[in-house]
C-alpha cells in the first residue's frame, strides 16, 4: 500500500514537504552538529528529547512513556541524561530550557528587572480573555509588564504586611485548635486518619478564607465537610490538573474545546461562582478584615477586584493542603523530630522543619522566567526573550549543594550544623519565588505551617502507615490517600 503511496510522490513533491519543515525550523539531530566546536553554541545546540516538527515535545506527554502525573520524574530523568542544562520545544519549536545547576538557577532568577516575566499560563489567559463581563484582564498571576505592576502595587501591599499578617495570629491559632479537635474526632479505634488529604484540604479553606475574607467560614467544625467547601476544594484541586493537562498536552485546545479545556473553565466557573457567594455574604468581621478592605478599597476596575479575591483564595488552598500533609508526613516518619519540636521552646527547630520540608519536598518545585537578557548557562549562549524553567527542587537534592541531600535533616538549618549546607545553596530553597514576583502569600504560610505543626505535636504523637507517593498536578502533590496515626499524648 505504501508502495502504491509513494509512486505518487515525484522528486519535488518530496523537496517541498523537506522544505516546509525547514521553514518552520525543524532541523535534524546532526545538523548542528559538524560546526558544534567551531562556534559558541547557542540554543539549538542544547541537547533535549526529540523534537517534532510543529508540535515540539510536547507528544512526549501524550504519546510517550511519561504520563502527566509522572512529569517530576520526567525531568528528574532529563537531568540525569542530559546533565547540567535540557531543551524542550512547545507549540512551533519555540525552546523551553530547563536548568538544574546552581550556578545558572542563580543567574537566571537574580538578574534583575523591573517588571519580571513569568511565562502566563495560556489556557487561563485564554479562558479570561473570553469573559470580558467578568475580567478586565488576566489576573495578578498571569498579567505581565506595567498591568502586573499596577496590580501587584494596588492589590497586595496589605496581604504583605507583617503587622497585617501578625493581626491574624489569633484567628491561625484558633484554626489550629479546631484542627486538632477535629483529628480527634474523626480517628478510627487505632488512632489513624485514612484521608489526610481531605481534612487537611479543609484546613486550606478555611485558613485561606480568614486570610482573604477575615472571618472563620466553619469548614473545620462540621464532620461532615460542608457542601460549599466540598466544592470549592474539589474545583481548585481540578483547576490544577486540567492547567496541567493543557500546559503539558497538545495544545489543541486553541482550536477546539478539548476535554481538559472545558474541564479548566467549568472549574474556573466554579470557584468563581462560589467566590462571589462568599464575597456577597460578608458579614461584618469580613468589611474589617484588611486584605479584603484593601482589596475593595483599590483604585482598580471593580472585576479586577472580585478576580483578585478568587484568586488569593484558589491560590492558597492547595499549595497549603500539599506542604502541610508533606510536612505532617516527614515529621511523622522522624519521630526523633517530634521530641526536638517539643524540648525547644524558641521556636527555632520548628521553623528548621518547615524549611527543611521545602527543601525536601517543594510542592513547587521549579520556577519560570523569561529572560530579559542575553545569559551565558552551562556554556550556551540564552538570548533575551528566552523561557527558562529553574529547577530548584531538582537542585535541593544535589550532593554538591546539600550533604545528604535526599534526607529529611532539619538540623542542618540549626546555626551549629550550618556545614550541612554548601555556601550559597540556602539560596535555592525558594518555595514562594523570589523577586518581585515573589508570592505574596509567603509571610501569611511562614505564619501558618510552624504554628499548626506546634498545635499537632503538642497534642499527638504522629506515625505513618505506609510510604507516600508523589503525582505532579501542575504542582507535586501527595498521591493520597495518606493513612497517619495520631496517637494522644495525654
Ligand atoms: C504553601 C503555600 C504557597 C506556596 C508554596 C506558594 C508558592 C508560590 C510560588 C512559587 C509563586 C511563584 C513566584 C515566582 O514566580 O517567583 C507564587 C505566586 C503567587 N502566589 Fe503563592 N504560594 C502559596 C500560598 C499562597 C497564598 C496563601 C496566596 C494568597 C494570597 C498566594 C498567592 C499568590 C499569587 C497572587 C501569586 C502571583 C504573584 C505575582 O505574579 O506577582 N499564594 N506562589
Amino acid at each position: 500500500m505504501f508502495d502504491q503511496l509513494f509512486e505518487h510522490f515525484s522528486t519535488l513533491s518530496y523537496l517541498v514537504v523537506v522544505l516546509f519543515f525547514i521553514l518552520l525550523g525543524y532541523r535534524p539531530p546532526w545538523w548542528s552538529r559538524k560546526s558544534l566546536d567551531c562556534r559558541k553554541r547557542d540554543v539549538q545546540d542544547i541537547p533535549g528529547p526529540l523534537s517534532l516538527p510543529v508540535l515540539g515535545t510536547r507528544w512526549i506527554f501524550s504519546f510517550g512513556s511519561y504520563s502527566f502525573e509522572k512529569i517530576h520524574e520526567f525531568y528528574e530523568d532529563m537531568q540525569r541524561k542530559y546533565g547540567t542544562i535540557m531543551k524542550e520545544e512547545a507549540l512551533f519549536n519555540v525552546p523551553v530550557i530547563s536548568v538544574f545547576e546552581k550556578q545558572d538557577i542563580e543567574k537566571v532568577l537574580k538578574s534583575t528587572s523591573k517588571f519580571p516575566i513569568r511565562p502566563p499560563t495560556e489556557a487561563i489567559a485564554w479562558y479570561r480573555r473570553s469573559k470580558p463581563e467578568r475580567y478586565a484582564s488576566t489576573g495578578l498571576v498571569n498579567e505581565q509588564g506595567e498591568k502586573w505592576h499596577f496590580l501587584r502595587t494596588n492589590l497586595t501591599t496589605d496581604l504583605t504586611s507583617p503587622r497585617t499578617i501578625s493581626s491574624f495570629l489569633p484567628q491561625v491559632q484558633d484554626i489550629a485548635e479546631d484542627w486538632c479537635c477535629l483529628l480527634k474526632e474523626l480517628r478510627n479505634s487505632n488512632d489513624e486518619i485514612s484521608n489526610l488529604e481531605q481534612l487537611v484540604e479543609q484546613v486550606g479553606l478555611e485558613t485561606s478564607c480568614a486570610l482573604v475574607l477575615g472571618r472563620r467560614m466553619g469548614f473545620l467544625l462540621q464532620k461532615d465537610i460542608s457542601e460549599t467547601a466540598r466544592q470549592l476544594a474539589e474545583a481548585v484541586h481540578q483547576h490544577f490538573i486540567s492547567t496541567r493537562d493543557t500546559y503539558f498536552g497538545l495544545p489543541i485546545w486553541k482550536i477546539f474545546n478539548t476535554p481538559a479545556y472545558s474541564k479548566l473553565a467549568e472549574s474556573e466557573d466554579i470557584i468563581y461562582t462560589l467566590a462571589l457567594e462568599l464575597i456577597c455574604t460578608a458579614d461584618e468581621a469580613t468589611k474589617e478584615s484588611a486584605v479584603f478592605q484593601s482589596v475593595l478599597r483599590a483604585d482598580i476596575d471593580e472585576r479586577e477586584k472580585t478576580a483578585a479575591i478568587v484568586d488569593f483564595i484558589a491560590a492558597g488552598i492547595h499549595t497549603l493542603k500539599n506542604s502541610l500533609v508533606f510536612l505532617l508526613y516527614l515529621i511523622a516518619k522522624h519521630p526523633e523530630t517530634q521530641e526536638k519540636i517539643l524540648g525547644d521552646s524558641s521556636k527555632t527547630y520548628l521553623k528548621a522543619c518547615v524549611t527543611e520540608m521545602f527543601r525536601v519536598l517543594p510542592t513547587a518545585n521549579c520556577l519560570a522566567r523569561v529572560t530579559e537578557e542575553d545569559l551565558e548557562l552551562s556554556g550556551y549562549r540564552i538570548n533575551a526573550g528566552s523561557v527558562l524553567l529553574c529547577h530548584t527542587g531538582i537542585a535541593c537534592k544535589d550532593e554538591r549543594n546539600f550533604k545528604n541531600a535526599t534526607e529529611f535533616y532539619p538540623d542542618r538549618w540549626l546555626n551549629e550544623q550550618r556545614s550541612q549546607t554548601s555556601s550559597n545553596a540556602t539560596f535555592l530553597v525558594t518555595p514562594f519565588g523570589v523577586g518581585k514576583r515573589i508570592c505574596p502569600g509567603k509571610r501569611f504560610i511562614e505564619q501558618v505551617l510552624p504554628l499548626i505543626l506546634e498545635h499537632t505535636i503538642r497534642r499527638f504523637e504522629l506515625r505513618t502507615v505506609k510510604p507516600m507517593e508523589l503525582q505532579f498536578e501542575f504542582l507535586v502533590s501527595p498521591k493520597g490517600p495518606t493513612s497517619m496515626i495520631f496517637k494522644d499524648r495525654f
